[in-house]
């Protein structure tokens, strides 16, 4: 499905950011593993976390819609997870599948995990090298990619763990494995990343331990930890609200609310540097809920200047750099993003497609080894952007339309429901010109 967008008159009015997508694929996976039946309300409904839901409930959970966002989920306990009758597949979902690996193997299980093509180019090394050092036995397809197939007798080895990469996938992996280990489990990073399943694993019983040494953040989980069922609200995404939120930024005359965006310090990097752009981005109206800070952020549109973006901010913003390129796109300045290798193995090469994006649309951008460097201007539009099946960057491109000269296209516009389904809906209602 192609999709297009044009130059859009302000936006005005209140939209809400969806469920966020790392706090409603742990909700089912702890769901799964706790003892009794866990209420979730606020899920995102997107592809990727009924792909997790669905895999869960072929480990053994029982995943009921009780309304709008609204689920129960009936976790094994004591049963624990078991072993599939089918191959798992996680779909387009990375969080996924790296999390559901890690929970697996604190189990007697034996399990096969297949994805999609762009999940199926992945790297799971990175989570399947600690996990073999734990005691589960994987085979994978070359470099590590899927399908993997795992087997684990239960009996893991607990571990001391510092991840070679700043990922909250691989700290999610080994402290899901910890759960149904013996022993005190430590993951030590030197640079935070977000920290939903520490905050997860409190809300469903566990002791989790976080201490400074040197600098870095060591979680310590002391296991096995019998899990209990939990009443999870889910607020809304940080990561998906940046579309709405650069969209208003850029768009002149716009003038927004976006309510109930989670304000956790390790997501919040794009606001940080929006902000240092020159953007008016204000957050009001501070709340709790699920366990994490909310706010309601209001947003005009604001003239903005090129920043260096400082490498250690990468972690609370690693989704986000297709949708700042966009920013930067039409900010005064060059805006330099350095040192974010890890944006090659996303969904999709994201140096190499947002540099695509933007070129195809008459944007000056240089690609780095490890990054990018966006000169701001008139952007003439008129692209037509290869999403290579990247919902971020589909919808990157989408917000890029907003402010071009010509109208800007995407080849398939389907991706955007795995993390956004609503995105056509809320961008409309704002006044955005996208079809
Ligand atoms: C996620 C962690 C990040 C992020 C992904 C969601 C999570 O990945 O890119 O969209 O929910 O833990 P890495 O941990 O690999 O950086």
């Amino acid at each position: 499905m192609r999709s297009s967008s044009g130059k859009s008159k302000p936006l005005s009015g209140t939209a809400r950011a969806p469920g966020d997508k790392s706090i409603s694929h742990r909700s089912m996976i702890f769901g799964a593993m706790a003892e009794g039946t866990t209420h979730v309300t606020g899920l995102l409904e997107g592809a990727d976390i009924l792909s997790t839901a669905s895999v869960m409930q072929a480990l053994g959970a029982v995943i009921t819609k009780t309304g709008d966002g609204a689920y129960t989920v009936e976790g094994c306990g004591a049963s624990g997870l078991q072993t599939p009758k089918v191959e798992l597949d996680c779909g387009n979902a990375g969080t996924g599948v790296r999390l559901i690996m890690g929970a697996c193997a604190g189990y007697k299980i034996r399990a096969t995990f297949t994805g999609d093509t762009s999940l199926s180019s992945r790297p799971m090394k990175r989570i399947l090298d600690p996990l073999r050092e734990m005691g589960v036995s994987a085979a994978s397809q070359e470099g590590g990619r899927l399908p993997v197939t795992l087997e684990s007798n239960g009996k893991l080895t607990p571990l001391s763990y510092t991840p070679p990469i700043a990922s909250a996938q691989v700290k999610s992996a080994v402290l899901l494995a910890a759960v149904n280990t013996q022993g005190v489990t430590t993951v030590t990073e030197p640079i935070p990343t977000r920290d939903h399943t520490e905050n997860m694993l409190r809300a469903f019983g566990a002791k989790v331990e976080v201490t400074k040494r040197n600098g870095a953040d060591v979680i310590k989980l002391d296991g096995p930890v019998a899990l209990k069922a939990a009443k999870v609200n889910v607020p809304g995404d940080p990561s998906s609200a940046a579309f709405p939120i650069v969209a208003a930024l850029i768009t002149p005359g716009s003038d927004i609310i976006v309510e109930n965006v989670m304000m956790n310090a390790t997501r919040t990097g794009l606001f940080e540097c929006l902000t240092e752009m020159g953007g008016h981005v204000q957050a009001d109206n501070f709340r709790k809920s699920g366990g994490e800070v909310i706010a309601d952020i209001h947003i005009k549109y604001s003239k903005l200047h090129a920043i260096t973006v400082p490498p250690e901010r990468a972690a609370s913003m690693i989704d986000e750099y297709p949708v700042l390129a966009v920013a930067a796109a039409v900010a005064t300045g060059t805006t330099i993003m350095d040192d974010i290798g890890e944006l090659r193995v996303k969904e999709s090469d994201r140096i190499s497609a947002t540099a695509e994006l933007l070129q195809a649309n008459g944007v000056k951008v240089e690609e780095l080894e490890n990054g990018l460097k966006v000169t701001g201007g008139a952007v003439p539009g008129g692209g037509l952007v290869q999403t290579h099946h990247d919902h971020r960057i589909a919808m990157s491109a989408l917000i890029l339309g907003c402010v071009a000269d010509a109208p800007v296209s995407i080849d398939d516009a389907s991706m955007i429901a795995t993390s956004f389904p609503t995105f056509f809906e809320l961008m409309r209602d704002l006044g955005a010109d996208i079809s």
